[in-house]
């Protein structure tokens, strides 16, 4: 049997180059190597830690899923679902919730960086317990490997340390889930290149979707510095190191190389080459995205049975667990 990987995404907004680069363009090829057996969810329990219309909500979660399936995630080699429609994910997270000390989702950088002053009066528990669902959605499947970003790997440690904890107590039941990390793990913002590039600081994500001319544009906008060369230094000259990165990602050439290339070139010169490779490798996806936006009954029938099979598998390893802690 092939090792099980599993992976989701949160529809709180369009998808940007990070999420693209950190995790999307991974999972096709992580799928396509046909080493594993690969199951994706649109998160959408998760994203209910931010306010969101209903209407928009249920928009963000098919485009999510439409982004999948027009980056290349097919639905014939995958498991494509959403995650609301699995009920395990939300009646094993309350189990979890019951073996995870308050003392390590306090620890949380991601909850302490988006509760941020307002902490303990106004931010909502389930923003606090976003890592125990993550861990849920990775128990339900037996996963081996999680493909993530690496803002992801605190949370998959407290999903190991949790592993740990259940099997100590009611033996051995999880897998301790490994990280799949992108070459580029963490794409900075193009307005402020020291923190990641987040679906909620839109002024400084380029998204998958945006057209020719604004990625052009925000390219050409994004903060560099007042050296004359590219250079690939992520620890001092952030907002060059994160433009070569992402050129390297795009194209697939080498960091070296692309520094290489570009010596002796203007950041404009830079900027204009990276916006043109930046476009090129997206134009795939956008027209696939085009065509699949124009065929709901295809989208939603591999969703009916992604969320089938999810169902199926998730609903017995949460007997497996009611069994072991006593509730059946
Ligand atoms: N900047 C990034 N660089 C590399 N990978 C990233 N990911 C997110 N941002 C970057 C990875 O994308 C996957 C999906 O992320 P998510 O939508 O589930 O949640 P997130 O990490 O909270 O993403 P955002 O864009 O920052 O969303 P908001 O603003 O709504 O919180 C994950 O594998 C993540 O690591």
């Amino acid at each position: 049997m092939k090792p099980i990987l599993v992976s989701g995404i949160q529809p709180t907004g369009k998808l940007h180059l990070g999420n693209y680069l950190g995790a999307l363009k991974n999972f096709v090829e992580l799928q396509n190597s046909g080493k594993y057996e690969c199951y994706f969810f649109v998160a959408d329990l998760h994203s209910l830690t931010k306010d969101c219309e209903p209407k928009e909500r249920q928009k963000r979660t098919l485009d999510v899923a439409l982004d999948f399936l027009a980056a290349g995630i097919d639905p014939k080699k995958s498991v494509v679902f959403i995650q609301s429609q699995i009920p395990a994910h939300s009646e094993l997270t309350w189990i979890l919730n019951t073996i995870t000390p308050f003392g390590e989702l306090r620890r949380m950088t991601q909850f302490k960086e988006k509760a941020g002053s307002e902490e303990a009066i106004t931010t909502n528990v389930g923003l606090f317990d976003y890592p125990v669902l993550m861990a849920a959605d990775i128990f339900l499947y037996d996963a081996a490997f999680v493909p993530i970003g690496d803002d992801q790997l605190q949370h998959l440690e407290l999903t190991r340390t949790l592993a740990r904890k259940f099997n100590a107590k009611f033996g051995e039941t999880f897998l301790e889930p490994k990280a799949l990390l992108t070459p580029a793990p963490r794409i900075m913002s193009l307005d402020n290149p020291t923190k990641k590039m987040s679906k909620s600081q839109p002024e400084g994500s380029i998204f998958i979707d945006d057209s020719p001319a604004t990625i052009r544009e925000k390219i050409k906008r994004a903060v560099t510095d007042s050296y004359k060369t590219t250079a690939y230094d992520p620890k001092n000259r952030h907002g060059i190191s994160n433009l070569v990165l992402i050129y390297s990602a795009m194209s697939g050439i080498s960091i070296d190389k692309v520094i290489e290339q570009s010596a002796g070139k203007k950041y404009s010169e830079f900027k204009e080459e990276l916006a043109k490779i930046v476009i090129k490798s997206l134009a795939p996806f956008q027209a696939k995205k085009k065509k699949l936006s124009a065929d709901a009954k295809r989208v939603s029938s591999a969703l009916a049975s992604g969320n089938k099979i999810a169902n199926s598998v998730a609903g017995k390893k949460l007997l497996e667990i009611k069994k072991k802690i006593g509730l059946i």
